[in-house]
């Protein structure tokens, strides 16, 4: 489980998040939401251990000893633009991340339907294709909390629904930050942040 217990941040004097309290659930699948502007990536940046909140804290349901540890083997991070590695194939891009086999991979690569892009390059495959390929990189150590900051942001509504399908079947605990409406489900937990509040 994730627990947010009175989150306030501040850029320069400018309050963006004014005492958020949020508990996650393991294995559960939040949307967060909220216009643009009102600070979902920061949200997000602090839930996931990658940014200090300037008050509050986030606990994991227990004590983390060695942050960096944490965050490389529990924690999957997929971004709106993929971050693949240009000069290196998608196999080998995950290859960088991971002592698993090309069997276990290539059988990762199959689920979400790219296998073919195995050996191709990132700007050989599609958008999608390349956010597939994003995801298996977060995906492969079966991370226990994966953290989307607007993962379908430059795909078309095909693609979009479909990383979608993918990441509501991975078994983890799942938080997306979109604005992208026509991806949620009425049964997805929708979190809405507005003037750095949740409501
Ligand atoms: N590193 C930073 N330094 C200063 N201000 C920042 C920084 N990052 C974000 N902000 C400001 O904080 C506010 C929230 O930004 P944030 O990126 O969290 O919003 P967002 O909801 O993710 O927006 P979007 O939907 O456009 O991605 C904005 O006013 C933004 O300009
Ligand atoms: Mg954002």
């Amino acid at each position: 489980m994730i627990h947010a217990k009175n989150i306030t941040h501040f850029y320069s004097k400018e309050k963006i998040l004014n005492d958020i309290n949020l508990e996650i659930n393991k294995d559960e699948f939040v949307i967060l939401t909220g216009e643009s502007g009102s600070g979902k990536t920061t949200l997000l940046s602090i839930l996931s251990t990658l940014l200090s909140p300037s008050v509050g804290e986030v606990s994991f349901g227990k004590q983390i000893k060695n942050l960096d540890n944490f965050r490389n083997q529990k924690i999957g991070f997929i971004f709106q633009f993929h971050y693949l590695i240009a000069h290196l194939s998608i196999l080998e891009n995950i290859k960088m991340v991971t002592k698993k086999s090309n069997f276990e991979i290539l059988d990762l690569l199959e689920k979400l339907g790219i296998k073919e892009c195995a050996s191709k390059y990132p700007h050989q495959i599609s958008g999608g294709q390349r956010q597939r390929g994003s995801i298996a990189r977060a995906i492969i150590n079966n991370p226990r909390y994966i953290f989307a900051d607007e993962p379908t942001g430059n795909l078309d509504s095909k693609n979009s629904h479909n990383i979608f399908e993918i990441l509501r079947e991975i078994n983890a605990t799942i938080i997306v930050a979109t604005h992208d409406k026509s991806v949620i489900f009425p049964s997805d937990r929708k979190i809405v942040l507005k003037d750095g509040a949740l409501c």
